[in-house]
């Protein structure tokens, strides 16, 4: 609920079990009042009357008001929303000032708001395909300009008051007759009570991506960032803050924030002598510019936050849960035809779709690189139909010179040194077995060893004239140009117009450098729009389409790409152990649904170590479960393992999936990882735990459980749905499973909960 009393110019964001509340001073600024729980069951505003204590007291501490937009002006030794550069004078010039140029100054004061139904902030989905939940939300629309400058700024607050979620974003509007170049631009400014500096954020790098690490902010400032075209692997756009000691998992008031962007992002923590606290995140200031034209305007996208005092179990399921309703594209389910043998039914059977849960995927990279064959992808193709898998991927080599990673990228013609036939044999063969096809692409790049390059050599990123650095032996394509986006776009339309493609696999294998483009700076956001655009044309072409976001594994993770992607590739590493650290960080920000996991070979293809079969499901069965290992190389009692263990995911998909997540113990402090998903009636759960690194001598405490109904009675079954215990909610809650005490390192289990 919005709410405005025009006597005390003050606003209040009414969600479920938090508010935001600002408030108009006599001088028409927009002066931040207060965010944070609100105690339950009270429908009470914030009158105003109370405002924050400021320690502007010298003439070196005085830029401490806490205007809900910080512009640069007035505010200079602090961090600034937004710094705005005017070409011409105001007029007329007061008398005996002398003009010089250019203006760096903006103060903005409060013109007019409105309350409207669902705005949408910049770059969202224009796929048109519905969400989860798609129940109108409100905005709130804050109007201020510059009493001078033809700048006028509009603050967007869209509330999603299940999830206490607040989407801000800025929209721009040059009212004047000449352009303003805009130096600075975050997409919000968020005041967090004094104190709240304990930072939860994740650090990575490739096959390590999702590193937690939690520090105590000092007096200054510390950034979160990544610089390049994608989302990054050295870091991820979200972060949670909470008052040190007094926050844990599953208890104590938790900020929280992440951006709706794919791009060079930054977020900005500073503590001020004060100790006030302020967070800005959006564009990169690193070579950020925009020049907003004579009556142009500019939208940015979305800081995604919010407040709990739910602990970080809350503020993640939190995220979670809007994540799944509110950002998730739902794919149209596609129907295809499977023949009567296989299905017992015959006929029409509905291809798993975004609309219901994640299907198995099965991914031959690890099994063949790029030793691709029809031959060989066929016999695997048959042996993941027959443990059970939904959706088979064929990876990268199958098009162009593509024989290895040094050629082939930007010619997405299949070669026919590799499919002599095409992809028809191959693709009509797993539908013929029952599973949907899918399909790797690296869309954004070009290897100078392609006849792309040779024919358009200027189209890849650089500088005129300069060397141009290879990585992986590829360049990006400059798609500030509306070409080379359109031939992009139109090589992937013939690709899913000539075959039955239900998935692509969308990779990215490089940072930027050199990123020279014929829209200069502009690159950084036009990349972005670029290649949300061709996705979302691509979606609204082919509703039944699905995308997996990769880069180099968990590169380019955001709500921005999920926007328009149905799963992302967590890492290139598969190391089952490796796997749970980089799962544990994920799962702070993004729920299982999106988290695709697969189970490769026993001696892992990245680290070299051994782990069991058990050990691999265990772990991959937390998310959207794959498989990645050569199933040719298998024998047929291991091959029956596999499917037993599908089976049984199937089983409890819809909770991993759909359920919401408690962390029970974390890797962070403990050598095991304990989680438990719960459907949010209660009525069913999955219980996953795997120790790490087991020590002699430890016993390992049994964890109780959560989310449960006290009364209700549970059965606790094994993957051979055998009923291991029976036991009420109360009991699980208080004690917990047990039988887990002596578990040595690489220990898993993976129960079913229900209800009886
Ligand atoms: C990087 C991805 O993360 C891998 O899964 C695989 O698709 C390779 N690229 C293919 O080049």
């Amino acid at each position: 609920m919005i709410h405005f009393n025009p006597d005390t110019r003050t606003f209040n964001l009414i969600l479920h079990s938090s508010v935001y509340a600002m408030q108009v001073d006599s001088k028409g600024r927009l002066v931040h009042l207060a965010w944070g729980p609100r105690p339950a069951g009270e429908n009470e505003v914030l009158s105003g009357r109370i405002r924050p204590t400021l320690s502007d007291h010298a003439s070196f501490e005085f830029q401490t008001r806490r205007d809900e937009l910080l512009t640069f002006g007035d505010t200079t030794t602090h961090e600034v929303t937004l710094k705005a550069s005017f070409a011409t004078l105001p007029d007329p010039l007061p008398d005996g000032d002398a003009p010089h140029l250019p203006i760096r100054d903006v103060r903005l004061r409060y013109v007019s708001h409105e309350i409207v139904i669902d705005a949408q902030p910049g770059l969202a989905p224009a796929h048109g395909l519905p969400t989860a939940n798609s129940d109108p939300r409100e905005t709130l629309r804050i109007t201020l300009a510059d009493p001078v400058q033809p700048l006028t700024v509009t603050l967007c607050y869209r509330l999603t008051p299940a999830q206490d979620i607040i989407e801000r974003w800025l929209e721009l509007a040059n009212t004047g007759d000449t352009p303003i170049e805009i130096e600075q631009l975050f997409f919000a400014a968020l005041h967090l009570p004094n104190g709240t500096t304990e930072l939860t954020s994740v650090s990575g790098a490739w096959a390590q991506e999702f590193q937690t690490q939690r520090e105590r902010l000092l007096i200054g400032r510390r950034v979160i960032e990544h610089r390049s075209l994608q989302t990054g692997h050295a870091a991820n756009p979200f972060f949670l803050l909470n008052r040190p000691g007094q926050t844990w998992e599953e208890l104590g008031t938790v900020y929280f924030g992440a951006l709706a962007y794919s791009g060079s992002w930054q977020l900005s923590f500073e503590q001020l002598h004060s100790t006030d606290v302020r967070v800005h995140g959006g564009y990169h200031p690193a070579d950020f510019a925009l020049t907003l034209a004579a009556g142009g305007l500019h939208k940015t996208p979305a800081l995604v936050c919010g407040v709990c005092d739910e602990g970080w179990g809350g503020a993640s399921r939190r995220l979670h849960g809007f994540t799944r309703e509110r950002i998730l594209p739902m794919a149209v389910a596609g129907l295809q035809t499977v023949p009567l043998e296989l299905h017992g039914t015959g006929g029409a059977v509905r291809t798993p779709a975004a609309a219901d849960y994640r299907p198995i995927l099965y991914n031959s990279w690890e099994a063949t690189y790029f030793g691709i064959t029809e031959q060989n992808q066929i016999e695997l193709a048959q042996k993941a139909a027959a443990i059970g898998v939904e959706l088979f991927c064929l990876d990268d080599g199958w098009f162009g010179g593509r024989r290895f990673d040094v050629a082939g990228l930007g010619d997405w013609i299949v070669s026919p040194d590799v499919f002599p036939n095409g992809l028809e044999p191959l693709i009509s063969e797993v539908n013929r077995l029952g599973m949907a096809f899918g399909l790797w692409v690296e869309p954004e790049m070009v290897n100078p060893d392609s006849d792309l390059y040779r024919a358009h050599p200027e189209w890849a990123l650089h500088f005129p004239g300069r060397p141009r650095t290879e990585a992986r032996c590829q360049l990006i394509l400059d798609f500030g140009r509306e070409e080379v986006v359109e031939y992009i776009f139109n090589a992937l339309d013939s690709l899913l117009a000539q075959y039955n493609i239900a998935f692509i696999k969308w990779d990215m294998n490089r940072n930027v450098s050199e990123p020279g483009s014929v829209v200069g700076k502009a690159i950084w956001q036009a990349h972005v729009a670029g290649v949300y655009g061709i996705m979302d044309r691509l979606r609204a072409k082919y509703p039944h389409l699905t995308i997996e976001s990769c880069s180099g594994g968990g590169g380019r993770i955001d709500l921005g790409i999920l926007g328009r992607t149905d799963q992302v590739w967590t890492s290139d590493n598969t190391d089952a152990l490796d796997r749970l650290r980089i799962q544990e960080g994920f799962s702070l920000a993004y729920p299982a649904r999106v988290m695709t996991a697969w189970v490769t070979h026993e001696k892992n293809h990245q680290t070299g170590r051994f782990h069991e079969l058990g050990t691999r499901f265990d772990v991959a069965m937390r998310g959207a479960l794959g498989i990645g290992a050569s199933l040719n190389g298998l024998d047929e009692a291991e091959l029956k393992e596999y499917a037993n263990y599908i089976a049984f995911y199937k089983r409890i998909r819809h909770i991993v999936q759909g359920g919401d997540l408690y962390r029970l113990e974390r890797l962070e402090e403990a050598d095991a990882s304990t989680i438990l998903y719960v459907l949010p009636d209660g009525s069913e759960a999955v219980y996953s735990v795997v120790v790490h690194s087991h020590k002699m001598g430890q016993f390992r405490r049994m964890v109780p459980l959560r989310g449960l109904i006290p009364s209700a009675t549970y059965e606790v079954l094994d993957r051979y749905q055998k009923v291991r215990l029976t036991a009420t909610g109360y009991e699980l809650m208080v004690q917990g499973i047990g039988g887990d005490e002596d578990g040595r390192s690489g220990y898993g289990r993976t129960l079913h909960i229900r209800s009886i």
